[in-house]
């Protein structure tokens, strides 16, 4: 694996040209986005795209994202694409929404899992887009981690699942938002939501004027569901357990497990940390904030080879409805 860093040597064209080399001769290359590190490949090249379920233990099921850089290319990639997802694609990309729509017939079967539709993003991130151009490339990329392990917001993350099943990391910014993109479905009259991320539903309605969610519902209902959401991810080693409640109530619950078990910790709000014994704390300022620092946190946590993770619970709006989503996966849905 060929390490690059694009923030302090004097070496950023150079490397991005190496890596978008990579990428048409057939490697795999891990770049930053604004929402999660990717791992890439070229999706013409069935070859290419297998090493990326190879090196991420990744069921062959599970669709990956097509990556552009060029919000026009959705019409060589996709066919019968409504009107109102023109809309959403010129107000939302690039950026953190990917669009689930007709696949063109040339994208092959690897990159879809088999499906007759393909998801398709715009990443919001310069050194993405300069990939992508640079190589001349559609690049396929899910998240930059082995399966199951929380998503990669920094290259360190993507170095700590990875050795040489990947050809490159281009290590630039730590992603600005931390959690994977809003995925809809756009092959009907309106968003559907298959994965809820910093693109939310109140501001799909205020586009589109009517949105739906569909990653709560049971997997048997008839609408498309995205095949990864079946899957159990970004679970850390530790067992993770969320606490609601009323500041002072939660605070009790919390030392009386510390009581019991010292090599715990806690992701929360300052409010929260300040009333609690627990030594080993990651705080934040609002929920954006927390959005940022999540799967970091469970990274780190798991480092310090934590038993216990207790994470308060985050209203479920704005960006905190996609942290509930991942917060719950991890956590197996269980409460202090
Ligand atoms: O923010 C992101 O979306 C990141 C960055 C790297 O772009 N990528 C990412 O990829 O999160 P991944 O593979 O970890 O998650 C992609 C999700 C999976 O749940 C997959 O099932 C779904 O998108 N998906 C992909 N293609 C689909 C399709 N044709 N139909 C339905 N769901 C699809
Ligand atoms: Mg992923």
């Amino acid at each position: 694996m060929k390490y690059f860093n694009l923030k302090t040597e004097n070496n950023f064209n150079s490397a991005i040209l190496y890596a978008a080399n990579v990428i048409k001769i057939g490697g795999v290359v891990a770049f930053p986005t604004e929402t999660v590190y990717g791992l890439g490949a070229d999706v013409l090249n069935e070859e290419a795209v297998k090493k990326i379920f190879a090196a991420k233990g990744r069921q062959a099921d599970n669709p990956l994202i097509v990556h552009i850089a060029d919000k026009n290319d959705i019409f060589k990639l996709a066919k019968n694409i409504p009107d109102w997802v023109i809309g959403l694609t010129d107000k939302y990309w690039p950026g953190p929404l990917s669009i689930v729509l007709e696949k063109q017939d040339f994208i092959p079967s690897a990159v879809t899992a088999g499906l007759e539709s393909v998801a398709i993003r715009m990443p919001d991130n310069i050194v993405a887009s300069e990939l992508i151009k640079k190589s001349g490339c559609f690049i396929a990329a899910p998240s930059a981690n082995k399966s199951g392990r929380p998503s990669p917001t920094k290259a360190q993350h993507v170095m700590a699942d990875f050795k040489d099943e990947i050809d490159v990391v281009l290590d630039y910014d730590n992603s600005a938002i931390g959690l994977e993109s809003t995925v809809i479905d756009g092959r009907g009259n309106y968003p559907i939501i298959l994965r809820p991320g910093a693109v939310t539903i109140e501001m799909l309605i205020e586009t589109c004027g009517y949105a739906e969610s569909a990653y709560n519902k049971s997997l048997d209902i008839k609408k498309p569901l995205s095949p990864g959401m079946k899957y159990t991810h970004y679970k850390p080693k530790a067992e993770v357990l969320i606490v609601y409640g009323e500041t002072s109530l939660m605070a009790e619950k919390i030392n009386d497990l510390y009581k019991k078990n010292k090599n715990i910790a806690l992701f929360s709000s300052d409010k929260l940390a300040e009333k609690t014994k627990v030594q080993k704390v990651i705080t934040y300022q609002g929920i954006n904030e927390a959005a940022n620092l999540f799967y970091d946190a469970l990274r780190l946590f798991d480092e310090q080879n934590i038993e216990i993770i207790i994470c308060e619970e985050f209203d479920y709006k704005d960006i905190g409805e996609a942290i509930m989503n991942r917060l719950k996966k991890a956590a197996g849905e269980k409460y202090l």
